[in-house]
């Protein structure tokens, strides 16, 4: 019995140990579908903030999942290439790059001039904007009715950016936070007034956490956002495969399907 829980433990193990690189579910098929080259394969190195849900977050496994994850994987299974992610805090991710400790990111990331500047990004995988969320009744719905009021937002963020060009970039009315989840939480606390984010990850907020609390509006002038993977300024091989792939997996109907399983058919 001994020897065989020692067997069993090692086995768990060898599992946690394969599910904390959270190679994709088809990974043993992507070395198949590189053909010859299985074992000199080239793993690339995926950083996330994985602190935004649905897009990116880690579960009860401790692996790094949502809808970035899964187009993501279905990118490198298209392609033929592995990945490996990496949970990196949002502050400072775009530096990874640069540091080689991330050889792209997928996080949710919207793609902008002033970013496009200091890195390459793919072609746009997502359609989003900001979303204002605040308690119900006191009818926050658009930047300028948040005027004089307190906001939160994560430090770094388009939503970020919004507010600051509105209220000024030093008008202590902006709350900033590492990390989305800690903005939302500081509207639930009653610490602001509202918060600015992502679309998506303020709805899955307030359909999880706030239900009743708040509600939920975009500025008819928040203008529409596309996220895109970057990678290292100059690093088109990479670039190409992967604008290769989300080619293949739009025309497929892959991405469509990645999109109906997190956020429902399509309006
Ligand atoms: N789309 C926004 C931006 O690019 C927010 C992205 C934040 N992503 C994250 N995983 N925390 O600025």
């Amino acid at each position: 019995f001994a020897a065989t829980a020692m067997i069993a433990g090692l086995g768990l193990l060898a599992v946690g140990c394969g599910s904390s690189s959270n190679a994709p579910s088809g990974t043993a098929d992507n070395s198949k579908n590189a053909g010859s080259s299985a074992q000199t394969e080239k793993v690339y190195n995926v950083g996330s903030d994985a602190s935004y849900a649905p897009f990116e977050y880690v579960n009860d496994k401790k692996q790094v999942v949502g809808f970035d994850v899964d187009v993501m994987n279905a990118i490198a299974k298209a392609e033929g290439f592995k990945v490996k992610y990496n949970n990196t805090a949002w502050d400072g991710i775009f530096l990874t790059l640069d540091q080689n400790t991330n050889d792209m990111l997928i996080s949710a990331i919207t793609i902008t001039d002033q970013r496009k500047q200091k890195m390459d990004f793919s072609d746009p995988y997502f359609e989003a904007t900001q979303m204002i969320a605040y308690k119900k009744g006191t009818n926050l719905t658009t930047l300028n009715a948040l005027k004089g009021h307190t906001v939160a937002v994560q430090n770094g963020t388009t939503g970020d950016d919004i507010v600051s060009k509105a209220f000024g970039k030093a008008n202590s009315d902006i709350k900033r936070f590492d990390a989305m989840p800690l903005a939302l939480q500081e509207l639930a606390n009653g610490g602001v007034d509202a918060a600015v984010g992502d679309n998506g990850v303020v709805v899955n907020y307030v359909k999880n956490n706030g239900a009743g609390k708040f509600d939920t509006a975009v500025d008819p002038n928040f203008p529409k956002e596309n996220y895109g993977i970057a990678v290292k300024k100059g690093n088109t091989a990479l670039l190409n495969k992967i604008n290769d792939g989300i080619k293949k997996i739009k025309s497929d109907g892959e991405l469509d399907k990645i999109y109906e399983k997190w956020f429902g058919k399509k309006k």
